[in-house]
C-alpha cells in the first residue's frame, strides 16, 4: 500500500480527509522507502502516524518522542499508547523537543536518521532547537521535515525567546543563505548553513522540507 492508502488504514490526520500531507510525502518518500533504515517522528500523540510509517518503511527502525502531557492525555491513555508502540516495534522516548539533553538521549541510541519529521509542539523556539540540534544527525542526502508551520499556539509566546516564526526563519535562510535563530548555537547555525542543500515548502507552505547535502 502507498502512504495515501496507509493513512486511511491507520486513520491519521496526515491523510486526505484532513491535512492531506501524505500525497506529497508519498512523492518525497517513495524512492527512499526500501533504503530507509532510521525514521524519527517527533510528536507521537496516539501513535497513528507512527504505525503508518512503521508499515510503510518496512526496513526501518521507527523512533518517536513525546512529552505525553496535556489535557487530551490521562495516565491510562498514555500507558495504552506506549504499549501500542511497543507491541508494534516503534521505539519511543519521554522527551521534550526543546531540551537538548532529551534529544541527546535519543541520538545516543538511534544514531543517524534517513528522515526526521517534526510534528510536535509547533512552537517556533522548540522547532528551531530540534532542527539545530538534530540536523547533524540526518544522514547525507536525508530529509528533515517540519509540519504545520501555519499553526498558532498562544502558549508559544512563553517560549518565543525572540524567535521568528519557523517558516519566516527558513524563508530567510533559503533566500539569504544565513540562518537567523536566537535559540541555535553558532555551531548549529553554521552547520545548517553549510549542510542544507535545499529548502522547499509544500502543502500551502504548511510543510518545510530541508534536504541535507
Ligand atoms: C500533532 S500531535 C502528533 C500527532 C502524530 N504525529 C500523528 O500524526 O498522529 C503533537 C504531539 O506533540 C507532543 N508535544 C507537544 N510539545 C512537545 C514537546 N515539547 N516535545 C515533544 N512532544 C511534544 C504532544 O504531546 C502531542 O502528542
Amino acid at each position: 500500500m502507498n502512504l495515501v492508502e496507509l493513512a486511511k488504514k491507520y486513520d491519521t490526520d496526515k491523510g486526505v480527509s484532513k491535512h492531506n500531507y501524505v500525497v506529497v510525502y508519498e512523492e518525497l518518500f517513495k524512492n527512499r522507502r526500501s533504503q530507509c533504515k532510521n525514521f524519527f517522528e517527533i510528536g507521537a500523540n496516539f501513535g497513528e502516524s507512527l504505525l503508518m510509517f512503521k508499515d510503510y518503511f518496512e526496513n526501518a527502525d521507527i523512533w518517536s518522542a513525546d512529552i505525553f502531557q496535556g489535557d487530551h492525555f490521562n495516565e491510562d491513555l498514555i500507558k495504552g499508547v506506549k504499549t501500542k508502540l511497543d507491541d508494534n516495534g516503534v521505539r519511543w522516548f519521554d522527551a521534550d523537543q526543546g531540551d537538548r539533553l532529551d534529544l541527546n538521549r535519543i541520538v545516543n541510541e538511534a544514531g543517524e536518521f534517513d528522515i526526521i519529521l517534526d510534528d510536535a509542539s509547533h512552537r517556533a523556539a522548540e522547532q528551531q532547537i530540534s532542527l539545530g540540534y538534530l540536523f547533524p544527525y540526518v544522514k547525507s542526502g536525508g530529509l528533515y521535515l517540519i509540519e504545520d508551520l501555519n499553526y498558532r499556539n498562544h502558549k508559544s509566546e512563553r517560549f518565543a525567546d525572540g524567535c521568528k516564526r519557523t517558516d519566516d526563519m527558513l524563508e530567510g535562510f533559503r533566500d539569504n543563505k544565513v540562518v537567523l535563530s536566537p535559540v541555535m548555537s553558532d555551531y548549529e547555525r553554521k552547520y545548517l548553513e553549510d549542510h542544507a542543500s535545499s529548502i522547499k515548502f509544500y502543502c500551502d507552505n504548511k510543510v518545510a522540507v530541508i534536504e541535507k547535502s
